[in-house]
């Protein structure tokens, strides 16, 4: 197996997408806007369960993350590269990460982060975010752009 199985990408999806809706929804902007009066939609409007959500994706996604780039440096590598687009999404990936843990190191009773820090922490969290998806748009979209490419 020299390239990441496709059942990778799927599970990537998948959990991206749960981070995005769990995040917005803690924000909170579904209630806000009534995305939560729609029947069946009523669950986006409560935090906690939101929260427990976001949490298990974000633990979905770090594993994710750490088994591609284990099996990129080991495996994958000898015949792929990986292209400015891909250097791109994975220093995003590692700062939504980074500011992620932080941030869940800032719910943790014992610690303390005074109000500057949290609100940076939160504002890199979500540009971070925002940056990924205009990415994720940008390849989608842009003819020949790719985040791999064979070495
Ligand atoms: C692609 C991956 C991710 C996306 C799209 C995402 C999205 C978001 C969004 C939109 C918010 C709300 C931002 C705000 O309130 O201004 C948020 C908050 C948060 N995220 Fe993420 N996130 C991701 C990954 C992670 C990871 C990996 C972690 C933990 C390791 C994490 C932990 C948190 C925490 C703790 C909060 C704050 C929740 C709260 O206490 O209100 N996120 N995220």
């Amino acid at each position: 197996m020299n390239r990441p199985p496709s059942w990778i990408k799927r599970i990537y999806i998948v959990t991206v997408l749960a981070l995005l809706v769990s995040g917005l929804a803690q924000m909170p902007i579904f209630k806000r806007y009534y995305v939560a009066d729609i029947p069946g939609l009523g669950w986006l409007a409560q935090y906690y369960l939101t929260h427990q959500i976001h949490y298990i994706a974000a633990a979905v996604f770090m594993a994710l993350t750490a088994y591609v780039a284990v099996m990129h440096l080991g495996r994958w590598n000898r015949e792929m590269r990986v292209t400015v687009w891909g250097h791109a999404r994975n220093l995003l990936v590692v700062g939504i990460i980074v500011t992620g843990v932080l941030r869940t190191l800032k719910n943790m009773p014992w610690v303390f982060f005074g109000p500057d820090l949290v609100m940076i922490v939160d504002w890199l969290h979500l540009g971070f975010v925002m940056l990924l998806g205009m990415l994720a748009l940008a390849v989608l979209v842009a003819k020949g752009k790719r985040y791999v490419a064979k070495a």
